[in-house]
């Protein structure tokens, strides 16, 4: 027995070395990190448990069968992030440029499919140039087998993806599948087709960094949710945001004890509204004086900041946060904050994750751009997501809420649980001064000084219609409360409707606007 237990420490160490010490010196000198390296890094001290280490691939052309190595280039198994369960694969660039094998997907899918069985997170740690070329139609056949799990995990249990290198062609749809994408700041990219394709086909310029590097994803295409300082950073993102979400679906996020005081008041916020109303404020301000600890974990921070979203916690309860950034654009609705907002609502709905929702929201952009674009399609995603969301919905207006933008902002109307403003909330149809033009323009024509008449008129508008009471009237928002109070109203609101159960009509699903 001593015998066997050496050669399975030797086949161990072995498999542990990847693509080997040189290759792995090779990525080190690059300020990378190996595929183990970063398991480790992600998962709870000594938690790790690799499954097929000692699984290879099957191909015998163009001298593979002289090419096999333990593993085949992708780290596989289960551990813990701070106690709980999540599944793991990691793409080892030292084993054939972690190309993707029939056997590496087999791998792969095989914790998918534990993890769908158990209901626990997957992260994916990619670094891989693609489809394993010497095998071909195999290759394909099983990202396709990857890519089918992806959909059916979809809205299941929470998957992650980190970028640590190249991820390109067909190999980019696993991570665009999934509910997050991290990358790393000149060391990840992501596209279709590389610089050398672009070149040929459009006559363009453009260096790989610039075509589907980390910050361009974050900021421009939205692919991404985090561009990473380094690959640490990356994994220690992921770690985080674990720790907002449930296990599965059928679990609501845990509750943490908490030390800041639920009743805690924020003085400020009585004075952070400015005079003008055209002025800009710091929605991130109202968000950081509420949340426990001012602790806020944000997504998709430099894509549409005209929107913000990221989690949070209210005494301890995991919420997602949704909020119109007045500081950036106004705050205004667009394709990419509607996009933006829209897919973080479904998130929490498909999750158990109760939505808070602050509206400062003059309306939709209005433009070529934007309805070339389809501003309609994509507006109304956000308010389908709102519409659909049976997650406990807390909203609260601290000025803006004008049209559509305000039917859309998780109103009372949308099935929003428990809606409050600010005594400097302006819920209207539109600003006063485009009600104003439209109401009064040919009258003003008439007078001597239109420019005073149209003033007057303002002020008329903006104290009959410009205010929270018209809505209050009507009980489409529950309470005008004190900007001050607004962390423990927050807090009773999410108590209240903790265990709220709503439901949609039976369908197959939904056919929301795409
Ligand atoms: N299939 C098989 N082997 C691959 C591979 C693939 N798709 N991509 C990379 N490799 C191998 C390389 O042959 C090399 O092997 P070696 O260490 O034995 O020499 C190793 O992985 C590292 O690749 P290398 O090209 O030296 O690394 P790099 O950092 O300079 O470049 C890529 C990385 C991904 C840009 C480059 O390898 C590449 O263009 N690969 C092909 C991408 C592709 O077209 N994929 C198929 C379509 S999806």
């Amino acid at each position: 027995t001593i015998e066997r237990l050496e050669h399975l420490k030797k086949l161990r160490a072995e498999a542990l070395l990847g693509g080997g010490q040189k290759r792995i010196d090779k990525l080190h000198s690059l300020g990378r990190l190996t595929a183990r390296e970063r398991v480790e890094l992600l998962l709870d001290e000594g938690s790790f448990e690799e499954f097929d280490m000692f699984k290879t691939h099957r191909c015998s052309d163009f001298g593979m069968q002289k090419q096999k190595i333990l593993g085949d280039g992708v780290v596989t198994g289960h551990g813990t992030i701070d106690g709980r369960i999540v599944y793991v694969f990691a793409q080892d660039f030292t084993v054939l440029g972690g190309s993707l094998s029939e056997t590496f997907a087999e791998k792969i899918c095989k914790i998918m499919d534990l993890a769908m069985k158990n209901g626990a997170p997957v992260i994916g740690l990619n670094d891989s140039g693609g489809a394993r070329i010497q095998e071909g139609i195999e290759s394909l056949a099983g990202y396709t087998d990857i890519f089918l799990r992806n959909v059916m995990a979809s809205g299941v249990v929470p998957q992650i993806s980190a970028i640590f290198g190249p991820c390109a062609g067909g190999a980019v749809y696993s991570p665009a599948l999934t509910d997050f994408v991290v990358m790393v700041k000149n060391n990840s990219y992501m596209f279709l087709t590389g610089p050398k394709v672009v070149k040929s086909v459009t006559h363009e310029d453009v260096t790989v960094e610039e075509l589907g590097g980390a910050d361009m994803h974050a900021s421009r295409s939205g692919v991404s949710d985090y561009a990473a300082t380094s690959g640490a950073d990356a994994i220690a993102y992921i770690r985080k945001l674990v720790s907002f979400l449930p296990q599965n679906n059928m679990e609501p996020p845990a509750t943490l004890p908490c030390s800041d005081p639920a009743d805690r008041p924020s003085a400020e916020l009585n004075q952070i509204i400015p005079e003008n109303p055209n002025a800009a404020y710091d929605m991130k301000q109202v968000i950081l004086q509420t949340v426990d600890h001012g602790d806020f974990f944000e997504i998709k921070e430099t894509f549409a900041p005209n929107i913000i979203v990221g989690f949070a916690r209210y005494n301890g309860m995991s919420v997602g946060i949704v909020a119109n950034q007045p500081a950036h654009y106004s705050g205004v609705l667009d394709i990419d904050s509607s996009i933006k907002g829209a897919r973080f609502v479904r998130f929490c709905d498909c999750f158990n994750i109760p939505v808070v929702t602050f509206v400062d929201v003059p309306g939709f952009l209005p433009g070529t751009a934007q309805e070339y674009g389809g501003v309609i399609r994509n507006g109304a995603k956000i308010l389908y997501a709102y519409a659909e969301a049976t997650i406990p919905k807390v909203t609260i207006i601290t000025r803006k809420a004008y049209g559509g933008a305000y039917c859309v902002m998780s109103s009372k109307h949308l099935r929003g649980d428990i809606n409050y403003a600010w005594p400097t909330a302006e819920i209207a149809v539109m600003g006063a001064k485009g009600a104003v033009e439209v109401l009064y323009g040919k009258q003003a024509k008439a007078q001597d000084d239109p420019g005073k008449f149209l003033q007057g008129k303002e002020a008329e508008y903006q104290d009959a219609v410009a205010n929270p009471y018209v809505a209050a009237q009507r009980g489409y928002i529950d309470d005008i409360i004190e900007p001050s109070a607004t962390r423990s109203r927050i807090v009773r609101a999410l108590t209240l409707v903790q265990q709220k159960r709503d439901t949609n009509p039976m369908k197959k699903h939904g056919n929301i606007p795409l």
